[in-house]
């Protein structure tokens, strides 16, 4: 080895002194041209760090959300990965952000490395580089998918692009015809996450009963709908409010900081939600009991495909609704009460 070592080197010393050999000779340097015209004026501090330290200072302002946003379910919740063209406009970030504010219900392609729901979808991050970029990246009114009925709750109309029914094939029914529907599939309905066409009193099977159909004052008075309940501040640690998008802790105790401005008793508010549970959840153990009886759901609550009446089909979509809106009345009670009532009695 080392043989070959020294007689690498003397090669490669004889091959510099030949080449060095072969080179020609280089004249002296000429004189230096005259200096060019001053160039255009820089921007005043355009896009500079100390627009980057607003958000990224010390004020820990996005580690104090980043901490909350990592116990939400928006962050932990595990269904990004939904990422195919009609799954992704709303279980992933860059799918989301494709289609935000143009109602389409497609994003154009698979979406790859896809993210959840995260500080980039909500927030026009990195858009100026300035404390603007925490603008939300869409508060447009909402035109419901299912029904075609338009919303507008402020901010909150964010959240209604995701948390709202998805069209179905075959289409819910108009009650004001009568007529028969084939259900081929044991999951037809508004599918989960509704919340916000519930909220907003659309997206139902509004059969004629005797409950009229009325929204409660939730619905108009709660400016910034969802926001003011599921934003609240946080009383502390991470457990409610803020961006952990929680009402109530894992535990189940409710955050009342978005309440209060209203109801202004939190003991009694406490109760009433209790007592309005209570209430819901029993009209849906009635309804189910008819679904079963008339052979619409099996015995675990599954819709049985078939041939339905419009009024059968209807009463079963209002069921899972109401389920999968998972507040159990508190959203918009007057109208979840007039859901459930009038579908039983079409069931009679
Ligand atoms: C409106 C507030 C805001 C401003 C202004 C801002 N950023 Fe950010 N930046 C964020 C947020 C929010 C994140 C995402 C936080 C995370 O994922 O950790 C982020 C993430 C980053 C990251 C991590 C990599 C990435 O893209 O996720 C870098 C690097 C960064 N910013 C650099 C900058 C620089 C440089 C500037 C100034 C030119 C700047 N930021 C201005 C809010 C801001
Ligand atoms: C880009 C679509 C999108 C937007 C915008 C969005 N969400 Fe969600 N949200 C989801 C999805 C999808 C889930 C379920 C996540 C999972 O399981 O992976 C979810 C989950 C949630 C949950 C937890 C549900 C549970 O079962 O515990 C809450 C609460 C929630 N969102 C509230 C909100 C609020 C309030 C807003 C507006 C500030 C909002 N979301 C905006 C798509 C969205
Ligand atoms: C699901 C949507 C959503 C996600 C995800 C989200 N935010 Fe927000 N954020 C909001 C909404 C809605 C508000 C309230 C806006 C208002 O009241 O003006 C808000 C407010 C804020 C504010 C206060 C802004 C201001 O104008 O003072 C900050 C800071 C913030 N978010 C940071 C973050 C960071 C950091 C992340 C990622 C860890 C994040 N957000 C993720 C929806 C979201
Ligand atoms: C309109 C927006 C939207 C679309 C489109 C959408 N989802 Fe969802 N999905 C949601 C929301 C919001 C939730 C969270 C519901 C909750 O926890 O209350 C959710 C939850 C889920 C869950 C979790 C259910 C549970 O009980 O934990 C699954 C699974 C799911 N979606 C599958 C899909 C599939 C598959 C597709 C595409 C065929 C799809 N979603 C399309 C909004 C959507
Ligand atoms: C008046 C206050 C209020 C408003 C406004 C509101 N919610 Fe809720 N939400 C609640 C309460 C209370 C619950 C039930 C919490 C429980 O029993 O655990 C709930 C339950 C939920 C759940 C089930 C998961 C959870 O966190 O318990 C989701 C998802 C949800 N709401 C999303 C929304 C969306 C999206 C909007 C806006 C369209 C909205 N909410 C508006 C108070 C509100
Ligand atoms: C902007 C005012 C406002 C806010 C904020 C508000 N509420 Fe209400 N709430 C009302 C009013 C007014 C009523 C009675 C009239 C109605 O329901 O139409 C009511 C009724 C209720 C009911 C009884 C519904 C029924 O008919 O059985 C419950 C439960 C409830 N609210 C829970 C909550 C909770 C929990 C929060 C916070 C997470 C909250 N509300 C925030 C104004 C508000």
């Amino acid at each position: 080895m080392k043989m070959n070592n020294l007689f690498v080197a003397i090669l490669s010393l004889a091959m510099i002194f030949s080449f060095g050999a072969c080179q020609t000779e280089i004249g002296p340097a000429g004189p230096a041209g005259p200096a060019g015209p001053a160039g255009p004026a820089g921007s005043d501090g355009q896009n500079g760090a100390e627009n980057c330290v607003d958000c990224h200072g010390g004020n820990q302002l996005i580690t104090a959300k980043m901490f909350q946003w990592e116990n939400s379910v928006h962050a932990t919740g595990g269904h990004y990965e939904r990422n195919s063209t009609s799954c992704a406009i709303c279980h992933t970030s860059q799918g989301f952000l494709e289609v935000a504010g143009t109602g389409g219900l497609a994003t154009a392609a698979t979406i790859n490395d896809p993210l959840p729901q995260n500080c980039y979808t909500c927030h026009q991050i990195h858009n100026t580089y300035t404390s603007a970029d925490w603008a939300l990246t869409t508060q447009d009114p909402v035109t419901f998918w299912v029904g075609g009925e338009t919303r507008d709750i402020g901010k909150a109309n964010l959240c209604l692009n995701c948390h709202q029914a998805r069209p179905r094939d075959p289409a819910l029914p108009n009650p004001a015809e009568t007529g028969t529907i084939t259900l081929t599939s044991s999951s037809w309905g508004p599918h989960h996450g509704a919340q916000g066409t519930l909220f907003t009193g659309a997206g139902a099977y509004k059969t004629q009963g005797s409950t009229p159909y009325e929204n409660s004052l939730h619905t108009t008075l709660v400016e910034n709908g969802c926001i003011t309940c599921h934003m609240a501040p946080v009383d502390g640690g991470r457990a409610a409010g803020g961006h952990t998008f929680r009402v109530a802790s894992e535990d189940g105790s409710l955050n009342t900081n978005g309440c209060v401005q209203c109801h202004t008793d939190t003991d009694a508010l406490e109760l009433q939600v209790v007592a309005t549970q209570a209430e819901i959840d029993d009209l849906m153990t009635q309804l189910a009991d008819k679904l079963v009886a008339a052979g619409i759901f099996n015995a675990s609550l599954k819709l049985v495909p078939g041939d339905y009446t419009y009024d059968q089909a209807g009463a079963a979509w209002n069921y899972t609704f109401v389920l999968e809106d998972k507040s159990f009345g508190v959203h918009n009670a007057k109208f979840t009460r007039a859901l459930l009532k009038n579908s039983i009695e079409a069931l009679q």
